[in-house]
């Protein structure tokens, strides 16, 4: 799948978030697969999509599983899906997702099993940011935090996803934060630039005061900006203060995997997920 514009069109379609430059990481990254149908006029377009992203040796994430609204019910996800699994199958790799209610269904017949839950959360364009207490103190990322952030990554992740993360942190460099305690590193937080919001995440952290200072300090410089968050279930000790900051849901997501009988890593310290179509 080499055609930007089109994919965009695709994504759009579903109301998604991703812009070109999502697009554009995600298939130098990993892998598309697309399916070109003529349309009643005769057009033939890119009716539907998928995306697999090569996460260490053992699973990959499937994402952007997308057919366009006039093409859907023919079998087009099962298909590209099926492509998927069978690619990942060959490599010795389990598939994760995170699915809409809309891609449930259709990941369910493919042999999915569901995992724990999150929900997305949106602050609209001109909410105000809360004070919040000066500690614990978090800083700007920096070149040497690499290595430390790559190991508290891969634990909660379970695998590295560094090639990731480093485009991440260039994408919203005014987000990239790191908290450090006792000279270790115990939570960082990322962002990214999108078609009609920012999102912020993934953010990792190991205690809830951690992750609502990087939180607040990532928001800090997005001030007036319409903002994503995709908060896990397991954290939702902090969805009080995030509505005070004026968050509201939008819809929830299921991680589901196939090929393997959890989802990889410690998930503990995961607080908000890059985003469906990253993990
Ligand atoms: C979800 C989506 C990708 C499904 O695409 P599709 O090509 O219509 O799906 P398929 O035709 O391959 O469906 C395969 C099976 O999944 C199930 N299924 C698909 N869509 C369904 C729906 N809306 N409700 C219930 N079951 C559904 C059915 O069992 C279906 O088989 P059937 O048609 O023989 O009954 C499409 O609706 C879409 O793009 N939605 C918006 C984006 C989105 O949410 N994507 C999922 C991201 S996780």
């Amino acid at each position: 799948m080499d055609d930007l514009n089109a994919a965009l069109a695709l994504s759009e379609s579903a109301q998604w978030n991703q812009n070109a430059n999502d697009w554009s990481m995600m298939l130098r990254l990993g892998q598309g697969w697309g399916i070109d149908a003529t349309d009643d006029a005769g057009r033939v377009q890119l009716a539907a999509s998928v995306v697999v992203l090569p996460y260490g040796e053992h699973f990959a994430w499937a994402s952007m599983v997308l057919v366009l609204p006039q093409f859907r019910r023919r079998g087009y996800a099962q298909l590209l899906l099926r492509h998927a699994l069978s690619n990942l199958a060959a490599q010795g790799r389990a598939a994760v997702l995170d699915a809409t209610p809309a891609g449930h269904a259709v990941y369910v017949h493919e042999g999915f099993a569901d995992t724990w839950g999150f929900a997305r959360y949106r602050r609209e364009a001109g909410s105000m940011l809360l004070e919040r207490p000066v500690a614990p103190h978090t800083r700007p990322l920096r070149e040497d935090d690499w290595l430390a952030l790559d190991a508290l990554d891969r634990n909660a992740f379970g695998a590295s996803r560094l090639p990731l993360l480093r485009v991440l942190a260039r994408r919203l460099p005014q987000a990239a934060r790191v908290v450090e305690q006792g000279g270790r590193l115990r939570g960082y937080v990322l962002g990214r630039d999108g078609r009609e919001a920012r999102q912020i995440g993934p953010l990792l952290a190991e205690d809830t005061d951690l992750a609502r200072a990087l939180l607040h300090d990532a928001l800090l410089p997005l001030s007036g900006e319409a903002v994503y968050a995709d908060l896990l279930d397991q954290h939702l000790a902090l969805l009080p203060w995030l509505q005070q900051l004026g968050f509201a849901f939008q819809r929830p997501f299921t991680r589901m995997v196939h090929g393997t009988d959890a989802t990889p890593g410690n998930p503990a310290t995961l607080v908000l997920a890059a985003g469906p179509e990253l993990g």
